[in-house]
């Protein structure tokens, strides 16, 4: 399957998308992790898609779109994806759309998580990441007292971009640039929609459900 999961910062995307990819075995491609990967390596691509995502812009459609071609170009993308976190602008779905076209393919899924701003904030401010596995957890809701992730004993760290100024910033970024795809991905009639709260193996299910038999 060919797969976008849409939402807001903080709705969940980038927790199911490490169940929902293991479950269907494809990959999971992250913008948001393979940038943060390329800030942390110092890379030409991290330097340049750094001082976008400290402010909670989004980087230039030029650099994303070049970068995702060359991810969705691996081998182990070629029967099937989850996007996280991309196309994140309407153009940015058109180029997908085109390049999927050049490859006789196209998304078979658009699965957006509905979540309300204050449950997003309350999610930011509480997150921490593992620099070693990338596994996503919540100070509070997976009572983490210390910062060591239990599943690889890596460091856990908290995101610059999760400081309350720039999470309200990234919310209006969402809501001019990232909401209007919910109206297009409605118009070509693949667009699934859950109410991404209760915990995360509610979400879990009802995101298989939905995936399992998109148009109930
Ligand atoms: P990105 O990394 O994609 O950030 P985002 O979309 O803002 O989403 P988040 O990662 O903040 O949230 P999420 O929905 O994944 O939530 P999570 O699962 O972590 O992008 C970062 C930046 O990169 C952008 O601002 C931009 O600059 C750039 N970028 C990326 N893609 C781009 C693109 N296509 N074009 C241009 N620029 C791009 O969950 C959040 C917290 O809630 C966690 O602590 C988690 O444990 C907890 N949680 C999750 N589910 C539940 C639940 N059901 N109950 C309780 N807690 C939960």
């Amino acid at each position: 399957m060919r797969i976008v999961l849409v939402g807001p910062p903080g709705a969940g995307k980038g927790t199911q998308a490490q169940f929902i990819a293991g479950h269907l075995s494809v990959p999971k491609i992250s913008t948001g992790d393979i940038f943060r990967a390329n800030v942390s390596e110092g890379t030409d691509l991290g330097r340049r898609a750094k001082e976008y995502m400290d402010r909670g812009d989004l980087v230039p459609d030029e650099v994303t779109i070049a970068m995702v071609r060359d991810r969705l170009g691996e081998p182990d993308a070629r029967n099937g994806f989850l996007l996280d976190g991309f196309p994140r602008n309407v153009p940015q779905a058109e180029t997908l759309k085109k390049m999927l076209a050049e490859w006789d393919a196209r998304l078979d899924v658009v699965l957006e998580l509905v979540v309300d701003e204050d449950e997003v904030v309350r999610r930011l401010s509480g997150r921490r990441t593992c620099v070693s596995c990338q596994k996503i957890w919540h100070v509070d809701f997976d009572d983490k007292r210390d910062d060591v992730c239990d599943d690889c004993g890596g460091h856990l760290f908290q995101r610059e971009d999760d400081k309350e100024e720039v999470v309200r910033h990234r919310l209006e970024v969402y809501q001019r640039e990232t909401a209007p795809l919910v109206q297009f991905y409605g118009d070509e009639g693949i667009l699934v929609q859950i109410e991404a709260t209760g915990t995360v193996e509610e979400v879990t299910r009802r995101a298989l459900a939905a995936l399992e038999s998109p148009a109930a």
